[in-house]
């Protein structure tokens, strides 16, 4: 599974063939460069949803219900839900939050919504949580990121991202669960891995979480062509005769006359 945004990184998402595609809110950061995840509306999300269903045909495609858009009440989750699939034109939602969302959500899978779970480093309650901090190092807190898989489990979403949570919690979780969960920072006995793309592509190198591997870094290669270009210009060697629309000899002879 990897994050998508717009039409072209979701032609990329099919093209390597990947499973599931996420328009997460990390939108917000990576490609609209707020500080945090929360400034991101459901506007927002809707827009950059439909794009990349356009680009993403194959792959599986999940959108983020962002901040604020399911956390007054059952009704407004389900409408944003809602929105989310019918003008974003996604497959599934996700939201962030365990036990305490269970009636929630199983009101929604209940109203034929698929919703995928998100627990342990939820980026939206980062500053709930004190910042962006690794999720269930005790045992205490272990065992209750287990009893919100399971209410999730119960609630009837169909997978669970484990963002953040050490290896062998995830792996015991996982364990446990009768569905995949897809892990991000959550070693490698997770059900699945999902990454966000313009982090491993080295598109977003503001900063590079511990659990990224960046395949590689575009951003440099991207910055290289775009000076090459200015380069060129100005010497004059771009645009080449090769770039130019030729007119055929006769005309010219005219046109200079
Ligand atoms: O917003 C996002 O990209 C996510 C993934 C990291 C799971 O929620
Ligand atoms: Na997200």
């Amino acid at each position: 599974m990897l994050t998508a945004y717009d039409y072209p990184t979701g032609l990329i998402v099919d093209r390597a063939g990947m499973d599931l595609c996420l328009v997460g809110d990390s939108l917000g950061m990576v490609c609209l460069g707020y500080d945090s995840t929360t400034s991101v509306t459901m506007e927002d999300m809707i827009h950059h949803c439909s794009a990349t269903s356009r680009g993403a045909q194959k792959a599986f495609l999940i959108g983020d219900l962002p901040f604020g858009a399911y956390q007054a009440s059952t009704e407004q989750a389900i409408r944003n839900a809602c929105r989310l699939m019918q003008e974003g034109n996604v497959e599934s939602i996700k939201l962030e939050g365990g036990r305490v969302y269970k009636e929630r959500i199983s009101a929604m899978t209940g109203a034929g919504i698929p919703v995928m779970g998100h627990i342990g480093l939820t980026p939206q309650s980062q500053a709930a949580l004190g910042g962006y901090r690794v999720q269930g190092k005790t045992a205490s807190q272990a065992m209750h990121l287990l009893e919100d898989a399971l209410a999730l489990q119960d609630a009837g979403c169909w997978s669970i991202v484990l963002e953040a949570v050490p290896a062998p919690v995830a792996k015991a979780v996982t364990d446990r669960l009768s569905i995949p969960t897809i892990g991000i920072g959550a070693g490698q006995e997770c059900s699945g891995q999902v990454l966000v793309m313009m982090d491993m592509l080295g598109i977003f190198d503001k900063f590079l979480p511990r659990f990224c591997k960046q395949y590689a870094q575009l951003s440099v290669e991207m910055a290289r062509a775009v000076e090459q270009y200015g380069k060129e210009v100005t010497a004059g060697s771009f645009p080449g005769p090769e770039h130019c629309y030729p007119m055929p000899a006769k005309e010219e002879d005219a046109f200079h006359e």
